[in-house]
């Protein structure tokens, strides 16, 4: 494979990127804030179809907030590509729009190459991937594939009190379409999600590698504790009358690191916590914290689940606090498929890595041959403002993600002799 970018495909890149550089910036935590259906995702699928459409795609908006724009007439054994266009609160500017930039430009770089794609291409932007509005992440995704019950997600809500059901009224979908899509599932053949790397495993693998093709996901899910206790004056209180929710809390996030000491290759956060009513001279009355645990094996990582809500309820206890703990979402071991990632790799010179972050791609790897594409991010800095892939890599991951698609399509053609990769 071509790695060296020619100025013009830079420019190509750099033009497309610059595009989404000023939508959705939060100003207050740095970084970008573009949740499911909100204003600055909107933007950005307005973004999306524009440039598709503007490409002779047909864009069409799935019954589960998916968008799909296609290269040839939708049927069974499409290539699909793409990625996502929301973030965490205050992320990086990569994180799925990078797929979903590259999916646009690796269409571009094949009609380039001359390629008349034997099977069609459908380009994907799929909904609420990071679950930063709703909770639940890849939420289309599993929408689509019935991997969640559509009862449940529409009941889900957002910090303002915005139902799924009625976000979804707002951007035009019927809520009750909700759902498993087992039409539009018949269609994808093969899956390949392009995306910056998240962490450090593939410059450790290879320091030269510039692309590289994922082996798997490990299991990771998100808990959410509520501790509760009784509100009070945080002057007036003597320490013997207090039932103050933020000491288990407090346990909680000290668990979260110790624990993993005795659970290797494990990793567990507390990202968010909210106290209620969250006065600086009131006692709270509860305190809502999210927990995010990650590791190769489920089991595992249930175990780490247990050993921090132990410590919480050994804690709340002595407060005289009380814990409820809900699962909000759990995504068993993904492997994606073995010998379309050998292929891959052999056809790109890329590592295969794993990754501890979750993907759209991890939910269809249920259904579908499934591959992913993870571009060098130099910090592994991810979630964060800090977040940076070169715009040398980015295009020579559009390149690499060409190759694939034209691999995986075939040429309706091959007579008529198009430059192949590395040509040019
Ligand atoms: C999504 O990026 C996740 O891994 O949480
Ligand atoms: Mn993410
Ligand atoms: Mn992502």
């Amino acid at each position: 494979m071509r790695l060296g970018p020619s100025p013009g495909d830079t420019g190509r890149f750099v033009g497309a990127w610059s595009d989404l550089a000023g939508v959705g910036r939060d100003h207050l935590r740095g970084g970008y804030s573009r949740h499911a259906f909100d204003d600055a995702e909107m933007q950005l699928r307005d973004w999306f179809t524009e440039q598709a459409t503007r490409r002779g795609l047909d864009v069409e908006t799935d019954r589960n907030g998916n968008l799909w724009a296609w290269w040839g007439e939708p049927a069974p054994g499409a290539v699909v590509t793409g990625s996502h266009l929301d973030s965490v609160p205050g992320g990086g500017a990569f994180d799925g729009p990078l797929g979903v930039v590259s999916a646009l430009l690796a269409v571009d770089e094949l009609r380039l190459r001359g390629l008349t794609p034997a099977r069609p291409i459908a380009l994907a932007c799929f909904a609420e991937e990071e679950g930063g509005r709703f909770g639940l992440p890849c939420l289309g995704s599993r929408l689509l594939t019935g991997a969640v019950d559509a009862d449940h997600v529409r009941r889900l809500h957002d910090a303002d009190g915005v139902s799924v059901a009625d976000a979804a009224r707002r951007i035009g979908l019927d809520p009750a379409g909700l759902g498993p899509d087992p039409a539009r599932l018949a269609t994808v053949g093969t899956m390949v999600e392009l995306h910056i790397e998240q962490g450090r495993l593939l410059r450790a693998v290879d320091p030269a590698a510039v692309v590289g093709v994922a082996s798997e996901i490990v299991a990771h899910g998100r808990w959410r504790l509520t501790v509760t206790g009784q509100g009070n004056h945080a002057g007036t209180t003597a320490p013997a009358d207090r039932a103050d929710p933020m000491i288990p809390a407090a346990a909680a996030v000290l668990a979260a690191r110790r624990v993993l000491a005795t659970h290797p290759g494990a990793v567990a956060t507390v990202g968010r916590i909210t106290p209620v009513p969250g006065g600086t001279n009131v006692i709270a009355s509860s305190v809502s914290l999210w927990l995010d645990v990650r590791h190769t094996d489920a089991t595992v990582t249930a175990a780490v689940v247990d050993a921090i809500v132990a410590d919480v309820r050994a804690e709340a206890a002595a407060e005289g606090c009380t814990v409820m703990v809900q699962r909000e979402s759990m995504s068993d071991r993904v492997t994606f498929d073995p010998g379309l990632g050998l292929e891959l790799s052999g056809r790109l010179g890329a590592p295969v890595v794993p990754t501890a972050a979750g993907h759209d791609a991890g939910v269809f790897a249920a259904h579908v041959p499934t591959a992913m594409l993870f571009v060098r991010n130099p910090s592994g800095v991810s979630h964060a403002p800090d977040e940076h892939a070169d715009a040398a890599d980015c295009v020579a991951g559009v390149r690499a993600l060409a190759d694939v698609l034209e691999t995986l399509v075939g040429d309706i053609n091959p007579a008529a002799g198009h430059l192949g990769a590395g040509d040019e």
